[in-house]
């Protein structure tokens, strides 16, 4: 982190409340003419212009983005690193398509070279994206979370990320076993979980890969060590909900699967829940977990819509996050997926606020992986990941940009026709990583 201060100056668009609690734009904090000033990667002071500018460290450098905004970077609680060269697969449902697509190509992550191009790549077009935090599946080879975790360590960024444990019902190449999944994630937990922004999760794919042995395995995992996530998929499509019956008999449901395993419960983020009832809902709220919304992939494969508003009801509200859920989603970019949650809102009756979106991307992601003290939100203390939005960034969203009549208008502009191009700039612990 640069050690001397650098003040961003533009129109900062943050959170103060929870925008699915009363008014959303009452949770909006913004600053017309504002400035973020960050120091040793963290944010040190937020204001306006004119009030903060005579106090402003005399060697600072200064930033001036004009009427772009300046966001908290976006938070993708759920994506794929290694599915980024098979994105865009055509023809098939979730279990189909694993084995057509996604399984040959994690295969190919057995050589480490293959690995670090990977990572680097995902990692560019992630920050490009605006994106400074993601929770991430590698693949099944230890190798695959070394080469991303090193790129992303080279890059200074908050990272979430582990090895997939994938024991059965895969490819002889992708498979490991209960003593193998165990052993190689607790030396990759040794060597990256905490290290300089980097965290761990213990990654069992889904229940269908995983025998009930090596589901327990990954409950030892959690309990033998502090502060890991777990992320998993959850109910994303009903062939794989019947097959996890078949597989699961005595089980009372899908989540009760994990949940029987020790594996429910805070920094556990379970992909997709879509078909899921209020008994799982009440168990999320009350055991802390998280659920990563996938629109652009729930679409592409035609696995159904989330229940936002169901999820998020006030009596038992459970945490959310957004997720692009790339190789199966179909962009990087959280404008492109918090446009598609307005669409899949839509179709289920219910109208996403333009805050309510960014908030998703954002400081409620961060709220739903417990790191709201951390990233999220613009504030002083807080860590300095920032995104630039470009409101000019080509001439039809400019032209519309200039008809919106306020923050909100111009927020809902942003998220239904941008995507990466609106990304002027995106900064890392204080360092700007992509764009200028
Ligand atoms: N369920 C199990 N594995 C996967 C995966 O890689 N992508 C998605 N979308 N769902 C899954
Ligand atoms: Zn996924």
């Amino acid at each position: 982190p640069a050690s001397q201060p650098t003040v961003l100056r533009g129109r900062v668009v943050t959170f103060r409340g929870n925008p699915f609690e009363g008014n959303p734009s009452d949770a909006l904090l913004v600053e017309e003419d504002g400035v973020v000033v960050m120091e040793n990667g963290l944010i040190t002071h937020v204001g306006d212009w004119t009030a903060l500018r005579a106090s402003l460290p005399d060697n600072a450098t200064i930033v001036n983005y004009g009427d772009a905004l300046i966001s908290a970077g976006f938070i993708d609680t759920h994506v794929h690193y290694p599915q980024l060269p098979m994105i865009a697969s055509w023809g098939a449902q979730l279990l189909e398509w694993l084995d057509r697509y996604v399984f040959p190509v994690e295969a190919t992550f057995a050589d480490p070279v293959v690995a670090q191009a990977v990572a680097r790549r995902f990692l560019t077009e992630l920050l490009g994206s605006g994106t400074t935090t993601a929770a991430v599946y590698c693949t099944v080879h230890p190798q695959s979370v070394d080469a991303f975790f090193a790129e992303a360590e080279r890059l200074g960024a908050r990272m979430i990320a582990g090895k997939v444990l994938m024991d059965r019902n895969a490819p002889d190449t992708l498979r490991d076993t209960v003593r193998t999944g165990y052993d190689d994630s607790a030396a990759l937990i040794a060597r990256w979980h905490g290290r300089d922004r980097l965290l761990y999760a213990v990654t069992p794919r889904f229940a269908i890969t995983s025998t009930p042995e090596q589901l327990e395995a990954a409950g030892q995992l959690l309990r033998d060590h502090d502060g890991l996530f777990m992320q998993t998929h959850l109910a994303e499509n009903t062939g794989e909900i019947a097959e996890v019956a078949r597989l699961f008999p005595n089980r009372s449901s899908y989540l009760d699967v994990y949940d029987h395993a020790g594996l429910v419960g805070r920094r556990s983020i379970f992909g997709h829940a879509i078909h899921v009832g209020e008994r799982e809902f009440c168990r999320c709220h009350e055991s802390d977990a998280s659920l990563a919304h996938c629109p652009t992939s729930n679409l592409f494969l035609g696995s159904g819509l989330f229940r936002l508003f169901d999820a998020l009801d006030a009596r038992r509200p459970v945490r959310v996050g957004l997720g692009t859920d790339v190789g199966a989603g179909t962009s990087l970019s959280q404008l492109r997926t918090m446009g598609e949650a307005y669409k899949v809102a839509q179709l289920t009756g219910r109208s996403l606020h333009p805050a309510q979106a960014l908030w998703l991307a954002t400081a409620g992601a961060a709220r739903s992986l417990h790191m709201e003290d951390r990233i999220g939100t613009i504030a002083p203390g807080m860590e300095a990941d920032l995104c630039v939005l470009d409101p000019h960034a080509f001439p039809l969203l400019s032209d519309r940009c200039d008809r919106c009549e306020s923050i909100e208008e111009l927020l809902f502009v942003l998220m239904t026709l941008g995507d990466n191009r609106c990304i002027l700039a995106t900064w890392v612990s204080g360092r700007c990583v992509a764009g200028v």
